[in-house]
Formats: structure tokens, C-alpha cells, sequence
């Protein structure tokens, strides 16, 4: 394998996104999100995803902060919490969010490789500058591309055309790993090598492609590059 670049999602692949809402629900106080935060995560993680598909499709683009407010205000709706408090510590705690543990270990090895790594993310460029700083991986990073600068949500094949843009890399001499069986699907059929980070255990989508490859964490990366 003649990899050159590593690219990775951010939400879910790098960052615990289910981290704002369990994080909350350990607060003082918080006896109601205690029982419910496991819904409220997901609710407000599929609202997030598929608000920027729909808006993706429409051509309706805005900040993927937007779509995140949006997604949570669906979700806390949905668990009939009004809680004007709540609403902006989750928003606030989305901007700190966790790496998984293996995170910082497996992005060194792979830059003592010498490969570049970078984030690909449909976040906010903001929001993703903030996770990267609370979760210090910003020095084991080349690049953080956001789709921003492209103006539309992945899996479109413009949001995966900004890698060539930014590294000159091949889609061939490309890694993708992400834990979204969507984005590893669209990225497969771009033309990129692929692991999808099956974290949740779920069936593969049926979508363009297959994954090249599947993990259950990002930890046998490096390995799998030396194979
Ligand atoms: C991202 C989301 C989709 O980081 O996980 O792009």
C-alpha cells in the first residue's frame, strides 16, 4: 500500500460525540438527563447528520454549528426537556469534546511514519479548532479542512476533492477512516483506501461501496499501513 496521507472524519472517528450529553448528565442537578441522556445523544447526533444530507440535497448550506443547534433543539424537544440552561451547556460542552483514548497514540505513530494526517470534517471550522485544542492534537495534525470552504456537506465528492486540493495526494495514495459507514461508503467510491471504525458495532450501510477495510477502533492503523 503506497499510502502518503491519512484523513480522518472528526465526529465519532477522532471525537466522542455522545461526550456533551453524558458529560451534562453527570452535572449536579441534572436528575432528568441522567435518565435520558442516551437518547438525547443519539436523537441529536441522527437530527445533526440528516439536516445536513437534506440540506446537502436542497443545496440549502449553512455551518454545520447551525445544523448542530438545530438537531439539538429537535432532540430536546423530543425528550420534552425546555431547558434554556441545558440547551447552551450542551452547545458549549460539543466545543470540547473528548478524543478517544487511542487518539494521540496512533496520530503520533502515524506522523512518525512520515505521513501527513489531517482532519476532513463537516464541522465548523471553529468548532473543530476548539475540539483539536481541548483534545491536544493540533501538533500531530498538518491540516484541519472543513467544509466550509466548499460550501456543502459530505458525502458530496467536492467536500473529498479538497484533500488533492490541500496535499496533491492521489485518491489512490489516500487512508480515509472514519466511524461513519456513510462517509466511509462515499469515500470508498471517491476512490480513497478506506477504514471504517465500526465503534458501534452496527451492519454495514448499503450504500456506493464497501469499506476497504473495518476496525473496531483506530488503535491496528499504523499496522495496517506496514502490511
Ligand atoms: C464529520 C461528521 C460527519 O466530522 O462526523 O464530518
Amino acid at each position: 500500500m503506497s499510502i502518503k496521507t491519512c484523513i480522518f472524519d472528526a465526529y465519532g472517528t477522532l471525537f466522542d460525540v455522545a461526550a456533551a450529553a453524558r458529560v451534562a448528565a453527570e452535572e449536579p442537578g441534572r436528575d432528568t438527563l441522567r435518565a435520558l441522556w442516551p437518547s438525547l445523544a443519539e436523537d441529536w447526533r441522527r437530527k445533526q447528520l440528516e439536516y445536513s444530507w437534506l440540506r446537502a440535497v436542497t443545496g440549502d448550506y449553512v455551518p454545520f454549528w447551525q445544523v448542530t443547534k438545530d438537531g439539538l433543539d429537535w432532540a430536546m424537544e423530543n425528550a420534552g426537556l425546555d431547558d434554556p440552561e441545558l440547551r447552551e451547556r450542551l452547545l458549549a460542552l460539543y466545543w470540547e469534546l473528548p478524543a478517544y483514548k487511542e487518539v494521540p497514540f496512533v496520530l503520533a505513530r502515524l506522523k512518525a511514519k512520515g505521513l501527513h494526517c489531517a482532519i476532513l470534517s463537516n464541522g465548523s471550522k471553529d468548532m473543530l479548532d476548539g475540539a483539536v485544542d481541548s483534545a491536544g492534537i493540533g501538533q500531530t495534525l498538518d491540516a484541519v479542512l472543513s467544509v466550509e470552504d466548499v460550501g456543502v456537506f459530505k458525502p458530496a465528492r467536492a467536500v473529498y476533492d479538497m484533500v488533492e486540493a490541500r496535499f496533491g495526494t492521489d485518491p489512490s495514495e489516500v487512508l480515509f477512516v472514519s466511524s461513519n459507514g456513510w462517509d466511509a461508503a462515499g469515500a470508498s467510491a471517491y476512490g480513497f483506501d478506506t477504514v471504517w471504525v465500526n465503534r458501534a458495532k452496527a451492519p454495514q450501510d448499503r450504500l456506493m461501496a464497501a469499506p476497504a477495510r473495518v476496525a473496531a477502533d483506530l488503535s491496528g492503523i499504523p499496522e495496517m499501513l506496514d502490511a
